[in-house]
């Protein structure tokens, strides 16, 4: 079953990535301060990615959403969850990324929190895992404002990363979301 749904947040509109939002994926990826950890993406590789992330939306059921002020319709970033192999085991795991001009605002976490509500809530999901390079302490910090628990390093394209697990039951997230 596709949760592929606008989602609303107290402040944030989430909405599935697929083709029409292309633009707003690549502009994020611009962003020098995004690109630092992500690379530099071309439009055709963001064109592939978005496509990629729409057939995902179909057969897992669950991707990313690109996320937008409700006040001001501005896109904010993208984030939510994916199902992705991690230590051998496919495990749903929540990720964010945001313009540099809206960091610190909570908004990453808002994300999250829709996130999780969505894993533990319409997904059933028993455990979600989040994962980030050892010294991105932004992302992590997220991570720990959600509730998550630092599990151990692993190894994701020959680069040390800090895995976080968030069991069913132990996350600290308010409602976060409703479907519209
Ligand atoms: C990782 C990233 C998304 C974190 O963004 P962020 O703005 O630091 O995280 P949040 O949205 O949770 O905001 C937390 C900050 O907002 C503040 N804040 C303000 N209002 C808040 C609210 N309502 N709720 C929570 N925090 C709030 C917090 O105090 C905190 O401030 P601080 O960093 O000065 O301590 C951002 O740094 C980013 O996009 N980095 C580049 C991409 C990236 O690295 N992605 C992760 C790859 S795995």
């Amino acid at each position: 079953m596709s949760h592929a749904c606008t989602r609303l947040t107290d402040r944030l509109r989430l909405e599935p990535i697929g083709a029409r939002l292309a633009g707003d994926l690549f502009a994020l990826y611009q962003d020098a301060d995004v690109a630092r950890w992500y690379g530099r993406w071309t439009r055709e590789q963001v064109e592939q990615e978005v496509a990629r992330i729409a057939q995902s939306w179909l057969v897992d059921g669950v991707h990313k959403w690109m996320a937008y002020e409700r006040v001001t319709g501005e896109c904010v970033g993208r984030g939510g969850l994916s199902r992705t192999r991690v230590e051998g085991r496919e495990r749903l795991e929540l990720g964010w990324a945001l313009h540099r001009q809206f960091w610190g605002r909570g908004y990453a976490t808002e994300i999250g929190r829709a996130g999780l509500e969505l894993a533990f809530g319409e997904l059933g999901a028993q455990e979600v895992a989040s994962f980030t390079e050892v010294h991105n302490h932004r992302s992590r910090a997220v991570m720990e404002r959600l509730g998550f628990e630092y599990s151990k390093d692993i190894t994701v394209s020959d680069e040390p990363f800090a895995l976080y697990l968030l069991a069913r039951g132990a996350d600290r997230s308010p409602a976060a979301g409703e479907g519209v």
